[in-house]
């Protein structure tokens, strides 16, 4: 079930853990059924790094966030982007990361088959039809929709743009955008951490921030 979106940046209600994401992996195995309906899926565009390292965000969130709807963030964050599997992989470093890269086809596509797989692996593990919509209400869009539509939607925008900020992500959309680390950790600083939604996104994201620009040395290496 969802919730309204209070004003943003939505201020936690509950304990905001900046510590290392690899400090709590999600370790719940409730949700093992249907990570083993996508592993195909997981293998395009480094989804097997991306979205275990989101979930673990994602709980994070909703841990600060205690009135959400934990089970439909983490389901939704954990299928998000598995339409990736099912897209023409040549298109998604050409058109998905360049030029106008929220807008290009190729994210509407990724979108779409997302939530045709979420109408497909959920209902056989006995996802009732209700939860299913909320979950592909939430992928739908994910990328190319402006407005979140709910608490729930908006800690999964979060946590899908937080995995970003720890040095697993930016060695690989570092690359993915052509980026060198030290350009892309700015291009974190100015660009992403102002769209996050809630003040918790934020505290993580400047805590990994920092911890990633003195690891890799981006003050010399640029
Ligand atoms: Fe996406
Ligand atoms: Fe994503």
């Amino acid at each position: 079930m969802t919730h309204p979106l209070p004003p943003v940046p939505v201020p936690a209600s509950g304990p905001v853990d900046v510590s290392p994401i690899s400090m709590t992996p999600s370790a719940d195995t409730d949700l093992d059924p249907i990570w083993k309906s996508v592993v195909p899926e997981s293998r395009t565009r480094s989804n097997d790094i991306h979205l275990p390292i989101s979930l673990a965000y994602a709980e994070r969130l909703c841990a600060a966030h205690p009135d959400a709807d934990a089970l439909l963030v983490r389901v939704a964050i954990l299928l998000h982007d598995t339409g990736w599997g099912r897209v023409d992989e040549d298109r998604i470093i050409s058109e998905g990361f360049s030029g106008d890269w929220r807008r290009a086809e190729i994210r509407f596509e990724h979108e779409r088959q997302g939530c045709l797989i979420a109408r497909e692996v959920l209902p056989p593990l006995g996802f009732d039809p209700a939860f299913v919509e909320d979950v592909v209400a939430i992928i739908d869009g994910h990328d190319t929709r402006k407005e979140a539509k709910s608490l729930e939607d908006a800690l999964v925008r979060d946590a899908d743009r937080l995995w970003r900020f720890d040095h697993a992500g930016i060695a690989l959309a570092s690359g993915w955008f052509g980026m060198d680390p030290a350009t892309y950790c700015d291009r974190l600083a100015a660009e992403i951490v102002p769209e996050l939604l809630t003040e918790a996104a934020v505290a993580m994201a400047t805590a990994d921030l920092e911890r990633s620009n003195a690891l890799l040395k981006t003050t010399v290496l640029r």
